[in-house]
Parts: C-alpha cells; structure tokens; sequence
C-alpha cells in the first residue's frame, strides 16, 4: 500500500487533508467535518436522479450515477469526506439474496428462516458481483480534490445478518435473536460468511482507492452482553485485524450503535483508528474514558429538523467537549430524509468557524 502522501494543487507532497489527520491523532485547529447520509433524498438533485434509476441497486452498481450522486452533497457543502454511495445490503446481495427497497418501507429481502436456509446461501463471489462498486471507488479518487478523504464503509456482520434473518427492518430483531439462540452453529456459520464477504469487500474498496473505512453496526444495540461479544465484537475484531494486516496505514472507525457500554472492550479488543457515537453517548464521560481514540458524531439529526440557533449551540456544545482531542463532527446517525439542505449548508458553516479547545 502506498504512503498516504498527496500531491497538491501547488504540486509539493503534503500529507493527505484534515479527515485523515484527525483519525492520526494530530492536533487540528478546526474539526474535520461529513455526515451520515449525507447524500440521499433530503437533496433534490438525489431525488431526480433516484427517479430516472429503475431501482435503488441500479443507483448502487451504475458507477457513473454512484459517482455523482457520492459528489452531490460534497459539491454543496464544504465537507472533509465523501461516502461512497452504496449500501450496507449489497453484501447480503453478493450471497445471492435477492435486496429491494421498497418506496416508504425500507429494504426487502427473502427472510433466511431456518439452518437449511443458511446452508443453502451461494458461494462467495464478492469481488465478482460487486466489482461495480469498486469502479465507483476508483473514479471518486479520481475525481474528489486530494484533500476530500475517500470513505468506504460496510455493514458489519450482525447487522447485516439481521436483516437477512429478518427480511426487513424492525426495532428488535426479534427472529434474528430467536434464530441465534435456536442455530447458534447455523447462525455463526453465517456470521462467518458474512465476516468473510465483508473482509474481501472492504479490501477491494481499499485497494480501489479508499482512504479510510466506516464498519456500521446499526443494531449492536440490541444484544445481550454475551450476544454483543460474540455476534459484533469478536467478528468486528477478526474484520479489522485483516485489514490492518494487509493495510497498517488505512484507518478504520466502528460505529457500534447503542452499544455504548462496551466502547472501552470494543476499542481494547480492535485496533480501531475512530469510534463513531451515537445520539446517546454521555459525551464528556466518553471523552474522559477514551482520551486516546479519535471520536466522531453524537448530533441528533432532528436538530437539523428544527435549525436555527439551537442546532448551532448543540454544535458548539459537541464541539467544546469532543473537541479536547481527536475528533471528526458528524452526527449521531443518518441525515433524515426530511431535512432542509439549507440546514445542513448551516451547520456546516458554523462548525468550520469555531476553534477547537486546547487539548
Ligand atoms: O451518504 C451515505 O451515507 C452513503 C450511502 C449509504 C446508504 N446507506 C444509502 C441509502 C450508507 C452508508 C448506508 C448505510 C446503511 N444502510 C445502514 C447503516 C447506517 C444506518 O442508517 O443505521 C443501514 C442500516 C442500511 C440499510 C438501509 N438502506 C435501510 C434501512 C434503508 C431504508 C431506509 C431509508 O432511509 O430509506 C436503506 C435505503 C437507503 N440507503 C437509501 C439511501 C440513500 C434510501 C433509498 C431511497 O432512495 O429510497
């Protein structure tokens, strides 16, 4: 892997831009600063090009709309990175389980029911069927300015799995719980194989052209302790030392939602670059506790709902606290679909004008 040293527009070696500088531990006098969702349909210029795609995976495996609508939002607002646009499920896809997203609903997928069901998954072809979305990755790199780091991200394995198990969305998983408990050797053959796909994914994305990469698990939050250290940590883990093995200078941030008591194991336990928090974190009690790790999020997107001097002072007040070391501002989960861009461009605006506190 090349050093990640970028040639400027002037042409002189620089280090790569501040995103990539704070998941390092260096010291920055303003917060990086990109969003969860920050493309989607809360951008008009999204919604037209989603309805010209036959589908939402169309968008996804079409490398020229993947590639502009990655850059709408980062044309708009003078944001540090830009996401590749994808989603967590094209994996689930990659195993031969057909994905759709349905209009107001949310994905679909044919629910894996039983340990037949997952016996039956197709063999692996990750690199193959979604080699799409690495020529994405590779024409963003091409495109972006040096300084607008590259993320590329996947679902970690239970979430992923949770969906697969559950064939939709819920607020609590309860067939995926009830067919963990019930399979558990059925239900870790597919977090292997799920740990595996994701691996090869987030490696191809990598060797594409990304610069750092997101883990999101979205439903960490609602397991057991024994279920969290099993199902999230110890894959999350395996996951994050192979990249390190083949990528020592690619950082990685986990975003574990709802998870919040095992931060400290999760960091102990994976050579993690950046915890990205919830809505939920008690800032300064995480600040305190992981002085080390850069931090990023914990804005509550229904702040960009209602705007106006609260969502700065909300702001102000991540920033003063999150800011005493390394941190990325983000929020605390994805931007909402109803949201005013004029916020966002705000938000933005505001969080480049303050200083960062003295460390
Ligand atoms: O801008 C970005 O952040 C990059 C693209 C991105 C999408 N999904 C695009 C998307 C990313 C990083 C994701 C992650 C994702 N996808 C997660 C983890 C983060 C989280 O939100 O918890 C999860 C759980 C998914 C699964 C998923 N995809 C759901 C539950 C939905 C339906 C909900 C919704 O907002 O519609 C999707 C669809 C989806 N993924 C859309 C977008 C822009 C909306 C699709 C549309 O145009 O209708």
């Amino acid at each position: 892997m090349q050093e990640q040293q970028k040639v400027g527009m002037n042409g002189a070696t620089s280090p790569s831009g501040p995103l990539l500088c704070a998941l390092r531990g260096e010291p920055l006098e303003r917060a990086p600063i990109w969003l969860m969702r920050q493309a989607g349909r809360y951008l008009p210029e999204y919604r037209a090009l989603r309805a010209q795609a036959g589908s939402f995976l169309d968008l996804c495996y079409t490398p020229e709309l993947a590639c502009e609508i990655t850059l709408q939002p980062v044309r708009r607002f003078e944001l540090d990175a830009a996401i590749l646009f994808s989603d967590i499920l094209v994996v689930a896809d990659a195993l031969g389980r057909r994905v759709s997203f349905v209009e107001g609903f949310g994905p679909r997928l044919e629910p894996l029911r039983s340990a037949a069901d997952i016996a039956r998954l197709a063999p692996t072809a990750v690199r193959e069927r979604l080699a799409p979305v690495y020529e994405t990755v590779a024409r963003l790199r091409r495109e972006l300015p040096a300084a607008t780091a590259l993320i590329g991200f996947a679902g970690a394995p239970w979430t992923v799995a949770a969906y697969m198990v559950e064939g939709e969305g819920s607020k609590e998983f309860y067939a995926a719980r009830r067919l963990a408990r019930r399979a558990p050797a059925a239900f870790e053959q597919l977090i292997g194989r799920l740990t595996d796909a994701t691996t090869v994914h987030l490696r191809a994305q990598i060797e594409a052209g990304a610069e750092v990469v997101q883990l999101f698990d979205s439903w960490a939050g609602v397991l057991p302790e024994p279920e969290f250290l099993r199902w999230c940590l110890e894959p999350t883990a395996r996951i994050v030392a192979s990249l390190k093995e083949a990528f020592p200078a690619v950082p990685v941030i986990a975003f574990p939602r709802g998870a919040g008591w095992h931060y400290r194991r999760l960091v102990d336990a994976t050579p993690l670059a950046g915890l990205s928090l919830d809505t939920t974190a008690p800032i300064a009690a995480v600040r305190a506790a992981l002085p080390e790790i850069c931090l990023q999020g914990n804005l509550d997107p229904v702040a960009l709902l209602t705007g106006g001097p609260e969502l700065l002072r909300e702001a102000e007040r991540i920033v003063g606290v999150l800011g005493r070391g390394p941190f990325i501002f983000n929020l605390g989960h994805g931007v909402l679909p109803e949201t005013d861009p004029d916020a966002v461009a705000a938000l933005v605006a505001h969080v480049r004008s303050l200083p960062l506190p003295a460390r």
